[in-house]
């Protein structure tokens, strides 16, 4: 895949306009994801950041593996991410989880416990994700959806939120 002129020159721009701040690379790399309709960062973007900005690409591919924000696989039009902290999971993040891959049809993934999930549908609707914990544990189980924290959330609520996001693509 090779980058459009588009993305190559906002890639510039956001090198222009943070290059020799502190915290530089964070925020180009915040940006230019920002600014993709899935939402991530592509192996050519990184490697062109990496030539722009001189920094060793190993340097960029740590940064962006390292903190959660940053998806190196499009994600999908909607995301809804699931607290797998201790309070989270106590109180049934775990069966919110299982019930969200029943409901968009995603696959069981192999986890050792301590990988986060990150999983998008075939048709780039849903994103799923976890975390370790929002600071929110007085809310247990917390669940994200499109930005919005909803606390004390339950299965038919999940169902709920999940129909609304349907209802609202229809229109
Ligand atoms: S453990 Fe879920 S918000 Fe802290």
């Amino acid at each position: 895949m090779t980058l459009s002129s588009e993305e190559r020159n906002f890639a510039e721009q956001a090198i222009a306009a943070h290059s020799g701040g502190p915290g530089a690379l964070l925020s180009i790399l915040e940006r230019v994801q920002e600014h993709h309709p899935h939402k991530y960062l592509s192996a050519e973007i990184l490697q062109y950041i990496a030539e722009k900005t001189q920094i060793p690409l190993a340097q960029i591919y740590s940064v962006a593996t390292f903190y959660a924000l940053f998806n190196l696989e499009p994600q999908g039009e909607h995301t809804i991410c699931i607290c797998r902290g201790t309070a989270c999971h106590t109180r049934g993040s775990r069966n919110l989880l299982e019930r969200l891959r029943l409901e968009l049809n995603l696959p069981e993934e192999t986890e050792d416990g301590a990988n986060k999930v990150s999983q998008t549908t075939p048709d780039r609707q849903y994103s799923l994700r976890t975390v370790a914990c929002f600071g929110q544990c007085a809310l247990a189980p917390v669940v994200e959806v499109d930005h919005a924290i909803f606390g004390h959330m339950n299965e038919q609520a999940l169902h709920r939120e999940l129909e609304q996001l349907e209802k609202e693509r229809e229109l």
